[in-house]
């Protein structure tokens, strides 16, 4: 068994391309999302129209999820403009996502954490604003009762593998549009990827025993940053352009 993990697209939707070329150029035909397809200042209506009849399995995001279950008065500076631009079928498909899903049996998705679509996982943010690998007890601790060998997570934008005492992998395939954000929860922090490129892992199971490759993908990342620089966002442009806030 061998697909592709995709996550955080956020309207990126030349990143998005770049990446599927990459794995079609592998050879690789399965694709999981996990979330975060959209929201962002960038281009959400392509993005969806990329993701929508591409045969891939989905699960939705913190950042979809609001797109969904609130008034566009309500929605933050990230939703907002990506739902100006989805039309009925657009959030009709979005809709139809779950939140968590098992893809092959042996493999589960969610895009935070089993329970919770905002919480991050396998980093832990703290007080002075560093953003540290969680101690394996709390990793554990939010894998309870999930069966699958292996556990595929997103949100923090951060790629990483930690492997469990039990042996179940969980693996978070980085960001593919969005390598860099600001945000005040729980503390005051940022993520810095520390370069523009797009994201994503492929998962092999070989002799019962999970691999991860995690892929950096080139792609036109000057352009996205001049579109978010046309849309008003210059902290999001720079981070774009070179994968740093600051
Ligand atoms: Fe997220």
């Amino acid at each position: 068994m061998r697909f592709a993990a995709i996550a955080d697209i956020h309207g990126n939707y030349l990143a998005l391309e770049a990446v599927l070329a990459d794995i079609r150029a592998l050879g690789i035909a399965d694709i999981v999302n996990l979330g975060d397809m959209l929201s962002g200042p960038l281009d959400a209506r392509r993005t969806i129209e990329i993701l929508m009849p591409l045969d891939a399995v989905h699960v939705l995001g913190n950042h979809d999820r609001y797109l969904l279950d609130r008034p566009p008065e309500k929605m933050g500076s990230w939703d907002r403009p990506a739902y100006e631009q989805l039309d009925a079928a657009h959030l009709d498909w979005l809709r139809a996502q779950p939140m968590t899903r098992v893809f092959g049996e042996q493999v589960f998705l969610c895009h935070a954490t089993p329970d919770n679509d905002e919480v991050y996982w396998l980093n832990t943010v703290h007080p002075d604003g560093a953003v540290a690998l969680s101690p394996l007890d709390r990793i554990e601790q939010l894998a309870q009762g999930v069966t699958q060998s292996l556990i595929l997570c997103a949100h923090t934008h951060l790629a990483r593998a930690v492997r469990l005492r039990d042996g179940r992998l969980i693996v978070n395939p980085g960001s593919v549009g969005s390598p860099g954000f600001r945000d005040k929860h729980p503390y005051r922090h940022v993520v810095e990827a520390g370069t523009p490129h797009a994201r994503y892992a492929i998962l092999e199971r070989v002799d019962g025993a999970w691999q991860v490759t995690f892929r950096h993908v080139a792609y036109d990342h000057e352009a996205m940053a001049a579109l978010a620089r046309r849309n008003g966002q210059p902290e999001l442009a720079h981070a774009l352009a070179t994968g740093w806030i600051g």
